[in-house]
């Protein structure tokens, strides 16, 4: 079964833009925080958000019909855009939970979300070695996320300009049936 209005829900459209927003919010931050530690807290907590942004998107997705792509998409292309989106799920979930066994490895542990929430740390063990190679992971993990980007922006501007289809707008908010049904 798929969505009635052959588009994305309003929930899904909402968490996916936050999320694109929290992720280049958190790769500025990260750059910046080489300098400036007092960003680091924001770090954790926007990342910690995003882990569970994801967790949420990725049960509403399962639990609610999807939009089928445009019949005249081929085969190789329906394979390479839902391999890249399946690459996104995967690497939201493992690029938050990496920073976060990157904490828990140190010797002060993750400590506090948005100053306030206490939050538990990972069952990994304290050690400064592990610390370094979880916090290398974590930073190498990103480099993959900004590839599929760049997959994936490339193939919505695609659909926006060469095959000019409903693929873009179906993730935008606020399109109406009526103007999908001029443009299927
Ligand atoms: C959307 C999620 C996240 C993104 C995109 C992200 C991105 C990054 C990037 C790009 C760096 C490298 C900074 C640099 O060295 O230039 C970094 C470092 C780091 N991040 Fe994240 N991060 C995320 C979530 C988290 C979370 C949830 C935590 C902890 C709870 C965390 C903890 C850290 C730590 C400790 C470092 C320093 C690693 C080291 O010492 O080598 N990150 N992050
Ligand atoms: C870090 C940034 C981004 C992430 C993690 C991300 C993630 C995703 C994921 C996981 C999906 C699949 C939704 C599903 O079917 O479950 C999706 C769909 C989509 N995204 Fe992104 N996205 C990002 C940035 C962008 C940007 C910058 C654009 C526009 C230029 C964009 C446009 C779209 C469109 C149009 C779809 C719908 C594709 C379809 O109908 O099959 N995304 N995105």
């Amino acid at each position: 079964m798929r969505e009635a209005y052959d588009r994305y829900s309003n929930l899904s459209v909402l968490i996916h833009w936050t999320v694109v927003l929290l992720v280049v919010a958190n790769i500025v931050i990260a750059i910046a925080m080489e300098d400036n530690r007092s960003l680091f807290p924001w770090h954790k907590s926007i990342g910690v958000t995003v882990l569970l942004l994801t967790l949420i998107r990725i049960g509403w997705r399962i639990a609610h019909p999807w939009p089928r792509f445009p019949d005249s998409m081929p085969a190789w292309e329906r394979i390479f855009a839902r391999g890249t989106h399946i690459g996104f799920y995967v690497m939201l979930l493992a690029v938050p939970l990496l920073g976060w066994a990157t904490v828990s490895a140190g010797k002060r542990g993750t400590g506090e979300i948005f100053g306030f929430i206490p939050w538990f740390d990972l069952p990994v063990p304290k050690s400064p070695e592990l610390r370094e190679t979880l916090g290398s992971v974590h930073e190498g993990a990103v480099y993959f996320v900004l590839l599929l980007l760049f997959f994936h922006v490339a193939g919505a501007l695609k659909h926006q300009f060469f095959d000019e289809d409903v693929v873009f707008h179906r993730m935008l908010p606020g399109l109406r049936q009526s103007h999908m049904d001029d443009e299927i």
